[in-house]
């Protein structure tokens, strides 16, 4: 047996329970993983209280992404050896003691990328290049980034200022230090935000990139910012409703896990861990993502 979170009701984080499951073992060209870290992430939450998508079957598993040491490969597996430390990606089944995937949704975990930043890193990293992608940023542009702080949206800042582009980024006061250090410009959100901003960016804002839901899209409209070039990754129907953008996380692979790895581990990107928990305490760790508050991301630390 082997110990894995679970949910069989839809619900708040009270209903995650962590239990005992018959131990998963590698098919053909899969591998299984000794999971080390795995994290945490809004989705995780928004499914498991319903009516957030596709209604999943129940009782499931939880979480998108980790890390760990591959301990078993199937038949026909030859990208990936036992022994080797990984990253990867799943659905609803990270949060455990073993996962199991196909070979091709890992990537390796350079020794010297910590395992927090590598289990946390996956599916943040991926929709934010993504989304900075879609607006194909030049230095000629100044975008909004809304909760520049989050996971999401502290890598959607250095990404937009790699492409050259002024960067605004919003978040509350504690985080205006770390997003300067980042190269943005903060202000406050709430408010007053909207001369917050025309006072940031004199020149008017190009482009936009919400990583909030409809008060970051309202802002954006607010700053007469196009809406072709506003992309919000949290509020889906904000898409047809105003004309704006919703290019978020997908088609992950490992050439991307590897990017973003190998960026993290050699420093071109910087990427905080605001809390680990270990598996046990994964109800608390949930609440503390609930509040949605705090620089970073959380992850959990399960061997
Ligand atoms: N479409 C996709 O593919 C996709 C993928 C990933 C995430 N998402 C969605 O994108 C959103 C962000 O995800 P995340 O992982 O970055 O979340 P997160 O790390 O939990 O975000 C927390 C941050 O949000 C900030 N915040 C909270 N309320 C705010 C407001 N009104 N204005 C500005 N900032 C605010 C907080 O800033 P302070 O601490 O500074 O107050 C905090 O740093 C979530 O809704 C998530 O579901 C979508």
């Amino acid at each position: 047996m082997s110990l894995a979170v679970r949910y069989s009701e839809h619900g708040d984080a009270d209903v995650l329970r962590v239990v005992d499951v018959d131990e998963p073992h590698a098919g053909p060209g899969e591998v299984r993983v000794a999971v080390r870290t795995a994290g945490l992430n809004p989705y995780d939450f928004k499914v498991r209280r319903g009516g957030y998508g596709k209604p999943i079957p129940l009782p499931s598993g939880q979480g998108s992404e980790f890390a760990g040491v591959v301990d078993e490969v199937g038949e026909g597996v030859t990208d990936v050896s036992v022994g080797d430390e990984v990253l990867g990606f799943t659905s609803f089944a990270a949060q455990a003691e073993y996962v199991v995937v196909p070979s091709a949704r890992t990537a390796p975990k350079p020794a010297e990328l910590d395992w927090a930043v590598a289990g946390g890193i996956g599916l943040v990293g991926n929709t934010a290049e993504r989304s900075v992608d879609s607006l194909s940023l030049t230095p000629d542009d100044t975008v909004l980034v809304t909760a520049g702080a989050g996971g999401v949206g502290l890598l959607a800042v250095q990404f937009a200022r790699k492409a050259g582009a002024t960067v605004v980024a919003t978040a509350s006061e504690p985080h205006h230090e770390f997003l300067r250090s980042l190269g943005a410009i903060p202000i406050a959100y709430g408010e007053g935000e909207v001369e917050r901003a025309r006072a940031a960016a004199p020149g008017g804002f190009t482009a936009a990139l919400d990583n909030v839901g409809r008060s970051g899209v309202e802002l954006a409209l607010a700053l007469e910012i196009p809406p072709g070039r506003i992309n919000s990754i949290a509020d889906y129907e904000a898409g047809e409703e105003f004309g704006i953008t919703n290019v978020g996380g997908g088609g992950k692979n490992r050439a991307g896990l590897e990017r973003l790895a190998t960026a993290a581990a050699t420093g071109a990107i910087v990427f905080p861990i605001l809390a680990t928990y270990p598996l046990a305490d994964v109800v608390d760790a949930y609440r503390r993502l609930e509040e949605r508050s705090g620089l970073g991301k959380i992850v959990l630390t399960i061997s």
